[in-house]
């Protein structure tokens, strides 16, 4: 009897401190690898000069924003999400008489081919799992996802989501809502459901500069009902598989 209590009280002791030393192994990997990219303290930038100047998103709210699964399989196969980089203007080109004639777009349009694949930080499983640990820890901002509740009840069909994202509320001017179909001034939204928790995008896309003060991302003044529409929408738009057609 006392060996077994023994035992569990081994096991138990082990398995703490596994888990402890892989919440470490995951904080140590941020500080060692990520930091010199990423800010993971805050504040977000106040000034016009420190958003130019951010070459990287900002993670020190990531607990807040990320879903878990999605870091996970990001961080051990990273691809590129804002089609034009972090410092878009550096890639685009959004004055009128650029608008080109030519293909009928009325959104920005790229410098040419500016861009090379994203050259990002791989992680092994066991790395991605302990820094997705380690980022979901960092919540500065559940004042701004307190109640906020995805109403799946207010769900609608691709076809008029789309009509309220490219009609309505034109996002699409900044946001790719396919691969190869929309703006490029923030990350591409049809992937937008998988990566992020839908209380984040509830929130983001009513009142952006309250997570990033300087962001052009502006206040569209979508209703309320149409919050919820929208976001049911990125979550239904993300489960389309856009490499079977593209
Ligand atoms: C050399 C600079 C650099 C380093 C070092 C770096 N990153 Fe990144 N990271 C970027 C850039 C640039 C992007 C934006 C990619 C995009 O949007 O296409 C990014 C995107 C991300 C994203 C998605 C963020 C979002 O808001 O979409 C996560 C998560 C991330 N990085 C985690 C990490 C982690 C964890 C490490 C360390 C293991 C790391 N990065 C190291 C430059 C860096
Ligand atoms: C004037 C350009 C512009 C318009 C219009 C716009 N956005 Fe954005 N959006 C941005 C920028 C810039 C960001 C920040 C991207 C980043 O984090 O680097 C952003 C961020 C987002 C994000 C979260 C960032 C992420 O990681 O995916 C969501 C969700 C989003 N926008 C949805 C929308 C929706 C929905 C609309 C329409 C109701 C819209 N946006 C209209 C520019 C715009």
């Amino acid at each position: 009897m006392i060996k077994r209590l023994l035992f569990l009280l081994v096991i138990t002791l082990l398995a703490s401190s596994a888990s402890a030393s892989a919440d470490e192994d995951g904080k140590a990997i941020l500080q060692q690898r990520c930091v010199e990219c990423h800010d993971l303290k805050g504040p977000a930038p106040t000034t016009i000069r420190e958003l130019w100047e951010r070459d990287a998103p900002d993670l020190f709210y990531a607990g807040n924003k990320f879903r878990r699964e999605w870091l996970v399989e990001w961080l051990q196969k990273p691809v590129r999400i804002r089609p034009a980089g972090v410092n878009y203007l550096r890639a685009i080109n959004s004055t009128p008489q650029h608008q080109t004639k030519k293909n009928g777009r009325q959104y920005d349009v790229l410098w040419g081919a500016v861009l090379k694949p994203l050259r990002h930080e791989t992680l092994t499983s066991d790395e991605a799992n302990a820094v997705a640990d380690a980022l979901m820890q960092l919540k500065p901002h559940d004042d701004l996802v307190a109640g906020r509740v995805l109403d799946t009840s207010m769900s609608i069909t691709l076809d008029q989501g789309e009509i309220l994202i490219d009609k309505v509320y034109g996002c699409q001017s900044c946001h790719q809502i396919e691969p190869g179909y929309g703006g490029y001034t923030g990350a591409e939204i049809y992937t937008a459901g998988r990566r992020l928790q839908p209380a984040f995008m509830l929130s983001y896309i009513e009142r952006p500069r309250n997570w990033d003060p300087k962001i052009w991302m502006p206040n569209v003044h979508v209703k309320p009902e149409d919050l919820q529409k929208i976001v049911n929408y990125l979550v239904l738009l993300s489960k389309e598989d856009f490499n079977a057609s593209h």
